[in-house]
């Protein structure tokens, strides 16, 4: 049951929330998470934790009635997505007119739908969109730290060169290299041997059964197995889930007040609670950490947060296309659901882009080389608060993605003219080749430095923290979780050692 009082709340349970709720932990400090996803840890009627990609069920996504995959279409046909019940399921597509962002639901957050590609950005990057985060600090002590908690481990090159799972990344490698480019292996939280072992037919399959974005029953070193697990080991931890925080209330003395929607996986509501607690630390993601604050201060309940609350939002300049690869260029059936390879031309001058070469695991041969793009997108969005949903809204028009749209183009021109291929124009739901209405990668709202300080610590209020995507101002050149993570490991140091957080 969940108590009146903790002593230090944590709001979500993906990166930036596991690695705050493990340091509280160590510390002593009994810590209380609130998430509204479920605990996927139980099979359901078919032996499985998470469904079949190919085969989805209610619990591919969060209350949907239909999926909403981000290939939509093949060859045109509306073969992708599903009926489905409305059910507290793992991945939510949350739609916001101009765009629609993916977001994971469930104890683990992002980390148990994402594709486990864990890259670090290059510090000159870095040091680009933070110039006030020390970066030898960053590089030398809390990305080692990230990458040890997260299990990141390196792929066999040896076995990558011959096995099946990955003759879809040879084969858009090669295309690279003709034109000139280089590609890099990714780093992953998938572990590569077990993925061996799924190849050898020793072991039951998942990355090699088409198991990505609706969860992975095998494989994946999730939140919930190593940050988490060492954060509930610490026995100063509790997680609740199926609470969803509405509302964070200040009282006189300085404590916050949290309202707290207790549901069940149907979407019932069962009960309004209260929890009180001095230390309040924000990890419900970019979205969900963003709309607590803006609904906050619109609403009057925390008045003296900034202007700078529901500012510098950014997609990483996300863009998803295909090309067709010549019908000699085989793929074979078989594609790892978790990339291994990409393409970096992010020194490009004029249109930086780093290109992960993404799989289309639909277990035949599709002729298809699936990418996502990520480019340096200038524009950013916001969040502005409905008060008659109650609900923050996104702010972004499509026009503000063509920037994507232009550098990926300039860069895959380049590799379809020295390959003689074009581009899939049937992946989408029409006619177009670049998908830019989605992001895998929503960061910023609650940008660094601006709605907090240099730390996360929330300007205007004592004790009130953000750790999470929305600290980052929009984009990291590369998949953000290793960064998310590395940010939270340095800031949650400071505030432990600086703000007497204790029981
Ligand atoms: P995150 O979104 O992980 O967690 C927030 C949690 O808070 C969620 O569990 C949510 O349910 C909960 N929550 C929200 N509001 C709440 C409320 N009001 N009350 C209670 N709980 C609440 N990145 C990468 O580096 N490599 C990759 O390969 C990929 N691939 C990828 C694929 C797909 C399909 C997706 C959707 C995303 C990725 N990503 C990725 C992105 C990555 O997963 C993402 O950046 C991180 O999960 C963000 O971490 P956060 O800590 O910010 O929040």
């Amino acid at each position: 049951p969940l108590p009146d009082y903790s002593p230090a709340v944590v709001i979500g349970t993906g990166y930036g929330a596991a690695v705050t709720a493990l340091r509280l932990g160590e510390a002593g400090v009994p810590t209380v998470m609130l998430e509204m996803g479920q605990l996927w840890n139980e099979a359901g009627p078919d032996g499985k934790v998470f469904c079949d990609m190919l085969k989805p069920d209610r619990r591919s996504m969060w209350f949907k009635k239909r999926t909403e995959a981000p290939l939509a279409s093949f060859l045109w046909l509306d073969v992708a997505n599903h009926d489905i019940d409305p059910y507290a399921g793992v991945l939510d597509r949350v739609n916001y007119g101009g765009m629609s962002v993916y977001v994971g639901r469930g104890v683990g957050g992002g980390s148990l739908v994402n594709g486990a590609m864990a890259v670090q950005p290059k510090r000159s990057y870095f040091e680009e969109i933070l110039p006030q985060v020390d970066a030898d600090e960053m590089y030398g002590k809390y990305y080692p730290r990230a990458n040890a908690g997260l299990g990141v481990n390196h792929i066999d090159e040896d076995w990558f060169e011959t096995c099946k799972s990955y003759q879809f990344a040879r084969v858009s490698r090669k295309a690279a290299q003709k034109t000139g480019l280089k590609t890099t292996f990714v780093p992953s939280v998938y572990d590569f041997e077990y993925m061996k072992k799924e190849e050898a037919g020793t072991v039951e399959r998942s990355a090699l059964a088409s198991e990505v974005i609706y969860g992975n029953n095998h494989g994946k070193r999730s939140l919930d197995k190593t940050y988490l697990a060492a954060a509930l080991g610490t026995g100063h931890v509790t997680i609740q889930t199926l609470h969803q925080v509405r509302e964070i209330i200040q009282q006189p003395d300085g404590t916050y007040t949290l309202v707290v929607r207790e549901s069940d996986a149907l979407g019932n509501v069962l009960a309004t609670k209260h929890l009180s607690t001095k230390y309040l630390f924000l990890g419900a993601g970019s979205l969900g950490s963003t709309e607590l604050l803006v609904r906050a201060r619109d609403t009057g309940r925390l008045p003296r947060l900034s202007e700078a609350v529901g500012q510098g939002w950014g997609t990483n300049g996300n863009v998803m296309l295909g090309r067709a690869n010549h019908v000699w260029d085989t793929t074979g059936s078989l594609e790892a659901g978790m990339p291994a390879l990409g393409i970096d031309d992010w020194d490009n001058p004029t249109h930086p882009v780093f290109a992960e070469i993404a799989p289309v695991p639909a277990g035949l041969e599709t002729w298809a080389s699936l990418y996502l793009a990520i480019t340096k997108n200038p524009e950013r969005g916001h969040f502005t608060y409905d008060a008659a949903s109650d609900s923050a809204k996104l702010q972004w028009t499509p026009d503000q993605g063509q920037p994507s749209i232009d550098a990926a183009k300039s860069l895959f021109d380049r590799i379809n003219k020295a390959n003689s291929t074009i581009y899939r124009y049937d992946l989408f739901g029409d006619t177009r080749a670049f998908e830019n209405r989605f992001t895998y990668h929503p960061l910023g709202g609650l940008v660094l430095g601006e709605a907090t300080d240099n730390y996360g610590r929330v300007k205007g209020y004592r004790n009130l923290y953000v750790t999470d995507g929305s600290l980052i101002p929009g984009s990291t050149g590369v998949n953000p979780f290793v960064t998310i993570t590395a940010l939270a490991e340095r800031n949650i140091e400071r505030v432990i050692a600086e703000d007497g957080v204790r029981a």
